[in-house]
């Protein structure tokens, strides 16, 4: 009998839903939240009010679309965190009510997981590749910077992580400084193509072993641009595309220096990239060309599942349902969670 799975995330400010059949997708609805934008970042309390008021349409979309009666589920799998805390409760809550109402097992799944496992969501129509274990993931989204060996669906191992802010608030946050809007990245990712990324120097961080930093980064370019705006007001606007070409260059060089090391250090050449930033034009051009250097192979992720999405929610709780893994009703969600 076919394993159907519902996946559920909510932990930050995409609402989603997604329905896979022994791992091929048949939906993933995702209700994107832009009452954040004026605000220029996530508003936690507004996130989980849009959180409540998406849930049940987008998981009974899911459903239609997808073809599938409720009653068909073999689980609910949903993001227990990391997140948002007030964002999580709605998913988590929806996930355990409908299990109570359809008696149909639930399965948790850390956020994290979920991006690192995304590759494996099979697609109709598409050819199939994905990586070989062990493999190692770039993670990279708004809020974790992270090298990952992955041995298999469910054993991980963090290589490397930030020490302070993710890389994708870095784009964010420089979007910000520049009055470019929310979110970052992809604003910054397009202004950057039509820039020279080597006009503008930005101070990269020293830091020992797989860890990564950029916290010193968004200062230097804070600094840059307050000094710049002094001598002439206009400074952003007649240069916004080379700024972030810049800046986006010495962000991935930032990414690509500890990526390049974990590879030679652990041997391992089967190589992803997952999270948010994974979208990001350029790391997905540096990959490749790196991987096409030095013999490795490359995995893509589409980028609709780069960003936040129930699809990977989906597919890791697939696995952990094939392990056995059942979730009492007690469960709470966490807004961090320290290790996979
Ligand atoms: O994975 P995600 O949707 O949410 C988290 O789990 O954090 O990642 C969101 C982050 C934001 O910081 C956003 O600016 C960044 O991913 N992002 C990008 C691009 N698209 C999204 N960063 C760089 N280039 C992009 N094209």
């Amino acid at each position: 009998m076919a394993d159907i799975i519902l996946g559920i995330e909510s932990s930050c400010d995409d609402t989603s839903a997604a329905v896979l059949r022994d791992g091929w997708l048949l939906s993933n609805v995702i209700a994107s939240q832009d009452v954040h934008r004026a605000y220029g970042g996530v508003v936690p309390e507004l996130a989980s009010r849009a959180h409540e008021q998406n849930i049940v349409p987008v998981v009974s979309e899911a459903l239609t679309r997808a073809g599938v009666k409720a009653s068909d589920l073999s689980a609910i799998a949903f993001t227990r965190g990391p997140g948002l805390l007030g964002s999580l409760l709605v998913g988590t809550s929806f996930a355990k009510a409908l299990g109570v109402a359809l008696d149909c097992p639930l399965v948790m799944v850390n956020h994290l997981q979920g991006h690192i496992l995304a590759g494996f969501v099979k697609e109709e129509g598409k050819p199939v590749v994905q990586p070989s274990f062990p493999y190692i993931c770039l993670l990279v989204s708004g809020g974790n910077s992270q090298i990952v060996r992955v041995d298999s669906p469910l054993k991980f191992e963090i290589l490397g992580q930030t020490i302070d802010d993710a890389v994708g608030e870095a784009f964010d946050k420089c979007s910000k400084m520049m009055g470019l809007g929310y979110p970052g990245g992809p604003i910054i990712d397009k202004l950057a193509s039509q820039g020279d990324p080597n006009r503008f120097k930005f101070a990269k961080p020293h830091i020992p072993g797989l860890d990564y930093s950029f916290s010193g980064i968004k200062t230097s370019l804070l600094y840059f641009v307050r000094d710049e705006i002094a001598k002439d007001p206009d400074f952003i606007e007649k240069n916004k595309e080379d700024i972030c070409a810049s800046f986006q260059r010495a962000l991935i060089d930032i990414l690509m220096d500890k990526l390049l090391m974990a590879v030679k250090q652990t041997g391992i050449k089967e190589v992803t990239i997952g999270g948010g930033v994974a979208a990001n034009s350029e790391l997905r051009e540096r990959i490749v060309a790196e991987g096409k250097k030095r013999g490795w192979n490359t995995y893509l992720p589409e980028r609709k599942f780069t960003t936040d999405n129930a699809a990977m929610i989906a597919i890791a709780g697939y696995y952990h349902f094939l392990a056995g893994e059942r979730c009492p009703l007690d469960i709470a969600p966490v807004s961090r969670m320290a290790d996979f």
